[in-house]
């Protein structure tokens, strides 16, 4: 487990969220990953105007991770603009299953509240996760 605070993690998915790319809902989302090596990967929402290819910032962040190799993770911190902390949407809870097998700690803030994180595990917050 890499010591990185909680809170350093969020400030880390709240500078990708400054990057986001929503011109359509104007919802900036932003995620840092922990590998259990230490490295932080971040992603972003990315928006298109054929609104179904939008990239989740979640599954945005799992590609940069993934595409550098990194396979194991402890923590997932997610924010947004909106004024509750963003619970992540089904298909990005799945994504994270297919990593971490419910073995994640998800941290969740409003850009606006950094300091009120909430804290999940992915199991609890996709129970019964589909796999092949
Ligand atoms: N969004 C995310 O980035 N992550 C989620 O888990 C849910 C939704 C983005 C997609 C879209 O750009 C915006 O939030 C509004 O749905």
């Amino acid at each position: 487990m890499s010591n990185i605070a909680d809170a350093q993690l969020i400030d880390k998915a709240i500078a990708a969220a400054t990057h986001s790319h929503s011109p359509y809902s104007h919802f900036r989302v932003g995620a840092a990953l922990l590998a259990q090596d230490g490295r932080v990967f971040v992603g972003t929402n990315i928006e298109n105007a054929s609104y179904g290819l939008t990239i989740c910032a979640e599954r945005s962040a799992f590609g940069s991770a993934i595409t550098a190799g990194a396979r194991e993770f402890d923590a997932i911190a997610i924010v947004a603009s909106g004024e509750e902390p963003p619970l992540p949407c089904g298909a990005c809870r799945q994504v994270m299953a297919e990593f971490c097998q419910g073995d994640l700690t998800v941290l969740l803030a409003s850009i606006s509240m950094p300091e009120q994180i909430q804290t999940y595990r992915l199991d609890a917050l996709l129970p019964h996760a589909f796999s092949l």
